[in-house]
């Protein structure tokens, strides 16, 4: 029902999206977030790809991806901000690397999705910025954002406070790792460290690649920066930038792209993505009446917002639940 009084807590990618959506849609909403897009959006890339982004046994999130991104060039066009829709090259390094490419293609394949591997030429061929890799495949649909522009303007649409609004109908909760009891829970900090660099010969589209089995994306902005990412550990610690960390990313991304060592080291930040124990998000009713859940979207939360933005609305406006989302699948006796 239009004119709901909404309160999201949470002011990143997701709780922003959900706010901006539920406002267009005539709800009185606030966001509530003493540290406004501080958390994983702040670390994040900005990666639209359903297809690279897919691991064997997560293929819902390729179904759900491939929605999301649809969304996105409107979303985008209404915050006057840019989709790059530059594609995602998959490389291989070595041979042993091109065997991870070749399985993404399969994995691919068996959903629908042709993909046209790239020998040594091809990939030189698309990204003249590269080394001598293997090979490798050209995902052409898959984009990117700037997540920090996203934000901005999203920031610049909703009220925003430091605190909780009495009399509030209904509580989106969106706080990534941080989830208030009882659902805390129901998502593990997976911490991710990312760099971000200068440079004077950027790829053209994201790379992403694996060398010596190590796993590392390269992201343009289609100017010259590049964020560099990203490790992938669970850990109980506060994330922090390790040395190890930064290592790791610089030498696997070197192998691929020798401009690397040229480039302006700009930053480097840790965050943790909040990952559930089914690798799908948990975007719905909660089980306490009056509290949706916009949570648990691991390494897909900018893919994954618009999408979650039309779900939450629907949810409040018809009370319709994505099954496969519906956060009630981790809490026994709830449905
Ligand atoms: N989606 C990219 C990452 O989580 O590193």
């Amino acid at each position: 029902m239009a004119g709901t009084r909404v309160d999201v807590l949470g002011a990143g990618i997701v709780g922003l999206t959900v706010a901006d959506e539920l406002a267009r849609r005539g709800h009185d909403v606030a966001v509530v977030d003493p540290r406004p897009a501080g958390g994983a959006s702040y670390a994040a890339a900005g990666m639209l790809s359903p297809a690279a982004e897919v691991w064997h046994g997560e293929e819902e999130i390729l179904r759900l991806g491939l929605a999301s991104l649809e969304l996105w060039p409107e979303l985008a066009a209404r915050l006057e901000v840019e989709v790059r829709r530059t594609g995602t090259l998959l490389v291989g390094y070595d041979a042993g690397d091109l065997q991870q490419v070749e399985r993404q293609a399969a994995l691919l394949h068996r959903h629908g999705h042709r993909v046209e591997l790239l020998g040594r030429a091809g990939v030189r061929a698309a990204e003249p910025s590269l080394a001598r890799v293997a090979g490798g495949a050209l995902l052409p649909a898959e984009a990117s954002v700037d997540p920090r522009a996203i934000c901005d303007a999203l920031l610049a649409r909703v009220e925003l406070r430091g605190e909780r609004r009495p009399g509030a109908e209904v509580t989106v909760v969106a706080t990534g790792t941080a989830l208030p009891e009882p659902w805390s829970g129901l998502v593990t900090g997976v911490r991710g460290e990312i760099l971000r660099l200068r440079s004077d010969d950027p790829p053209r589209r994201t790379v992403r690649g694996w060398v010596g089995g190590e796993a590392v994306y390269l992201v343009p902005r289609g100017d010259d920066r590049v964020v560099l990412g990203a490790t992938s550990e669970t850990h109980a610690a506060p994330p922090v930038l390790t040395a190890g960390g930064a290592l790791r990313l610089l030498t696997a991304a070197r192998a691929l792209w020798p401009a690397l060592d040229r480039a302006a080291l700009v930053e480097g930040t840790a965050r943790d993505r909040p990952a559930t124990a089914d690798g799908l998000p948990l975007v719905g009713p909660s089980g306490v009446e009056g509290v949706v859940l916009a949570a648990g979207h691991y390494r897909h939360g900018v893919l994954l917002a618009p999408l979650t933005a039309q779900l939450v609305a629907d949810h409040l406006d018809t009370g319709r639940v994505d099954p496969v989302l519906d956060p009630r699948r981790t809490m026994e006796g709830a449905r």
